[in-house]
């Protein structure tokens, strides 16, 4: 396949990834070193600890990914990075490391929003797929739920963004993290909530939230209502329905979801819906949106799970797109903890 051929670099939070991209689509190498084990320890991230390991892991996985790819300095087009939103130790691992590598190896330096590589997820395909799948279609709602983000975004074109709507309050994926340490889950809440879900049936039905604006979500009266429940069954003496009540959170997180995505996607008339971010892996939230869009004859694009989480691919694949736009950062390129996107005015 044609197109430039990118290193990107990955360390806006807790992994550490480095990839490389043809095209902004096929993924040659994509490794990513994850502290989800340490952080278990102390139930969530601490900064510090996460910026120390970025420092920890970034050679070894630099490494990893030119081995894995078998290209060399020469192969390469442009080298790529993660610049926010993020946690700046973290972050500025990352950006100080591809701003060297850049330097000496006389290659151009792309700076990359880390929400504009959730969404850029949809666009990645395999080494060996042949033919190249379809590009997602213009226009798209883009749902992107992470551990620090939930926003409905309208994308008309590359780097066309519309910030449609998004939480009050909690992320989703902080929603779900807090709710699992709640329950006693480990950590992160997710997956953990996520598994213990299955199968199970709702304890019970959480109320959604009203908000303002029609795109809009919030979580954290959900999070209190889940911390009531609890508090009711140690009251009463009686078992906490874990499972039952794991179910009801993700079924109340998947409706309010799903349902202002859904209705984002008719009031804008657009030819495809996608998911990003670490919580777009959950099962439920694929299926209940899948089922819900193909109703109105409306393709939901969702990257496989291990891209919906922090990688370095997705970050290859915003700056192929950039990199062909003519994008290029410099020495000046600066790690930004509260980067937004570029928003077009509605
Ligand atoms: N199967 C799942 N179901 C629900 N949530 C999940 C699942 N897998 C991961 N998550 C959640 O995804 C979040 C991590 O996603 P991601 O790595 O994109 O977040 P982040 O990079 O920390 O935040 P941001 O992208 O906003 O900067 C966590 O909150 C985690 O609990
Ligand atoms: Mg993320």
């Amino acid at each position: 396949m044609s197109g430039p051929r990118v290193l990107a670099i990955e360390s806006s939070c807790d992994e550490t990834g480095v990839a490389v991209v043809v095209g902004g689509r096929r993924i040659e190498a994509n490794q990513v070193a994850s502290q989800v084990a340490l952080h278990a320890v102390t139930g969530g991230i601490v900064p510090e600890v996460a910026a120390r390991q970025q420092l920890r892991w970034i050679v070894p996985t630099l490494e990893a990914a030119f081995q894995q790819s078998g290209v060399g300095w020469e192969d390469l087009d442009a080298v790529a990075v993660t610049h926010g939103p993020g946690l700046i130790g973290s972050l500025l691992v990352g950006v100080n490391v591809a701003k060297a590598l850049a330097v000496t190896h006389d290659l151009p330096l792309v700076g990359v929003n880390h929400i504009e590589g959730h969404i850029y997820a949809n666009w990645l395909t395999g080494a060996a797929e042949t033919p190249l799948p379809a590009e997602p279609p213009f226009p798209l709602v883009c749902l992107v739920v992470s551990g620090g983000h939930t926003q409905l975004v309208l994308m008309q074109d590359h780097g066309r963004y519309t910030l449609l709507g998004q939480t009050v309050d909690d992320a989703a994926g902080e929603a779900f993290d807090k709710v699992g340490r709640l329950l006693g889950l480990p950590y992160p809440g997710g997956p953990a909530i996520s598994a213990a879900a299955v199968g199970a049936t709702p304890a019970t039905r959480f109320p959604r939230a009203r908000t303002a604006g029609p795109y809009d979500f919030s979580f954290s009266g959900l999070k209190t209502a889940v911390l009531r429940a609890v508090e009711g069954y140690r009251a009463r003496n009686e078992p906490i329905p874990i499972d039952g009540i794991a179910a009801a959170f993700e079924e109340a997180v998947v409706d309010a979801l799903a349902t202002k995505t859904l209705a984002a996607a008719r009031d804008h008339g657009v030819a495809a819906v996608a998911l990003g971010g670490g919580v777009a892996a959950n099962a439920a939230l694929r299926h209940s949106l899948g089922q819900r869009l193909r109703a109105e004859g409306l393709p939901l694009l969702v990257p496989p799970p291990a891209l919906c989480t922090d990688n370095g691919a997705m970050i290859g694949a915003a700056a192929g797109f950039r990199f062909a736009a003519g994008d290029r950062a410099d020495a000046a390129l600066e790690a930004v903890p509260n980067l937004a996107l570029p928003w077009l005015v509605p």
